[in-house]
């Protein structure tokens, strides 16, 4: 398959992604996870530098591993971006010596420095504000298990936050309808479901945000949750325990959804917290799907922003 680059040349945030761009993604990561023999010398020589200010399992192991089996290979920095000296240079010195940069950041603003000042493309692996590859996993799992995105219904339950910003997003560019039901308080970012209802009416997805549980999760083909607390957040753990508690995901909160709806959560998850056991457990969860999409995903997504092989 033929891999156009993307035009940001940095996925920064979700909003970095064109229709046509998260679609070609998108069939990219199919043929990438049916024949991944096709593209294993694909970014032969291309090493990534990933850095990583938070804890990772998935997002640090399955770049590490899509880069190898693309060719290239990855190098790990943990810890904080910047501090001994500015991000700017930080980037600066990284584009001198590797041919990509994967950031897990607090601030978004660290992403969007690396990418304003290095002359590689810069990948954001999560920030406070977005999760943009989580995203694209997402979508790829749902068009497994669904069989396309337009004419369905997502619901988003818990948090408004980093997650549920780029699933609105990925959502309303596909053409999927996304409901974000959270407690009074912890909604969505407002711009950012302005920015992703304007995407919508292209697409003829409805995209919006309520508390009402009963409201929200009317004909949901798919129930998405994430932690109550994210990272950064962990002294707010006790008191978001107790306002969240309603909108655990449990089998009567799945009960309102369409029957058979599909149960997904990022991970890692707190059993008991966000979910019940015998929801993860369920039949319909389909978690260990996006766990695995991972891997394709963001292989097809360092296609589309290497410039092939080294030269
Ligand atoms: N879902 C996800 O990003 O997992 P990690 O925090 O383990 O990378
Ligand atoms: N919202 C979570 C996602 C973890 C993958 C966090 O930011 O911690």
């Amino acid at each position: 398959m033929t891999t156009p680059l993307l035009a940001a040349g940095d996925l920064r945030s979700d909003f970095d992604l064109s229709v046509e761009e998260l679609r070609a993604l998108m069939d990219l990561a199919a043929d990438v996870k049916r024949s991944p023999s096709a593209y294993r010398s694909a970014l032969k020589g291309r090493i990534a530098s990933l850095l990583f200010e938070k804890p990772s399992l998935r997002t640090r192991i399955t770049f590490e591993v899509g880069a190898k089996q693309l060719g290239g290979d990855a190098i790990l920095h943990v810890g904080p971006i910047g501090g001994r000296e500015p991000v700017a240079d930080v980037a600066r010195n990284l584009d001198r010596w590797t041919d990509l940069i994967i950031a897990r950041t607090f601030a978004q603003q660290t992403v969007d420095d690396l990418a304003q000042y290095s002359r590689v493309p810069v990948i954001n692996a999560l920030s406070d504000m977005f999760h943009p590859c989580q995203a694209l996993a997402d979508m790829q799992t749902i068009q497994e298990h669904l069989g396309g995105w337009q004419g369905f219904h997502m619901a988003f339950v818990g948090d408004g936050n980093n997650m549920a910003h780029s699933m609105m997003l990925a959502s309303a560019r596909l053409g999927l309808s996304f409901t974000c039901i959270t407690p009074p308080t912890y909604e969505p970012n407002g711009d950012i479901l302005a920015r992703a209802q304007q995407f919508a009416a292209a697409t003829g997805a409805t995209i919006r945000a309520t508390t009402d549980l009963e409201d929200g999760l009317r004909n949901a083909d798919a129930v998405y949750t994430d932690v109550w607390a994210s990272m950064g957040q962990e002294h707010e753990a006790a008191a978001r325990a107790r306002l969240f508690s309603p909108y655990q995901v449990n089998s009567e909160l799945m009960a309102l959804a369409s029957p058979g709806a599909l149960f997904m959560h990022c991970l890692p998850a707190h059993r008991d917290e966000e979910v019940t056991e015998d929801v993860i457990e369920s039949k319909t969860s389909v978690v260990f799907d996006q766990a695995e999409n991972r891997l394709h995903a963001q292989k097809a997504l360092m296609l589309m922003l290497v410039d092939g092989p080294a030269r």
